[in-house]
């Protein structure tokens, strides 16, 4: 076991206190990571400490948190490569329920816009839609988002304009936008060719630093800029 040293920023809109800085000091396996420290915190010292999290191995995406600074997924990093005391608050831009937890339906609200699914108004053929491995590959980066808005929330412009629809969103765009069997890509395009769509980016790169899936986020992006022009709308 290892002890690792906690500082949590603390907040409650819906009550009279101010938001501060909590200390703990929880015990973790060797390899525990920081969830576990949480866990800890929450089980065995302050069960009124809230934050997300479900899966605990990296594949739901519902406890990114800015962790020593970083967004990062409190469930994929390890408290032994971290520098203690580990500082742990909620993603930036969003509004806060409760200590870690956030209002993400703004988030899926933006997600929702660009109509994540596909779309083919063809009949269904007898057997599924196919397409070749190189086409597959077209989209295979973008299809990997878990949607935990580690991204969208590391992003300058984000931060300064919450109606910027966003990193995670663009991607979740791209993955339809690049695949062979989808026919709303004109759709797609347009709606991101507004205002707050994808030339609100400002290619910082924070959003591709951030994703914990190793996506090439602002890669997309430009992919996304570049099929918008050729439409010319
Ligand atoms: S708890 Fe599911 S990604 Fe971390």
């Amino acid at each position: 076991m290892i002890g690792v040293r906690l500082k949590v920023f603390r907040q409650d809109p819906g009550s009279s206190s101010q938001p501060r800085w909590a200390e703990y000091e929880a015990q973790v396996e060797d390899n525990g990571r920081v969830l576990d420290a949480l866990h800890y915190v929450k089980w065995q010292i302050d069960g009124s400490l809230a934050f997300r999290r479900s899966c605990a191995h990296g594949v739901c995406g519902s406890d990114a948190m800015l962790i020593n600074g970083v967004n990062r997924l409190a469930c994929a990093v390890l408290c032994r490569d971290l520098k203690q005391p580990i500082s742990v608050e909620p993603i930036r831009g969003m509004k806060v329920e409760k200590d870690l937890i956030v209002d993400m339906e703004p988030f899926f609200e933006s997600y929702q816009a660009v109509k994540p699914w596909l779309i083919n108004p063809d009949p269904p053929p007898s057997r599924e839609r196919t397409q070749s491995p190189q086409e597959r590959l077209r989209f295979d980066d973008t299809t990997k988002c878990i949607l935990c808005a580690a991204c969208t929330t590391s992003c300058p412009i984000f931060w300064s304009d919450g109606r910027y629809m966003g990193p995670a969103t663009i991607v979740n765009a791209h993955r339809f936008i690049h695949d062979s069997r989808d026919k709303g890509r004109r759709e797609r395009l347009e709606i991101l060719s507004s205002e707050e769509g994808a030339f609100r980016c400002r290619t910082t790169f924070n959003c591709t630093d951030a994703c914990p899936r190793g996506i090439k986020v602002t890669e997309a992006i430009q992919e996304v800029k570049r099929a918008i022009l050729k439409e010319q709308f």
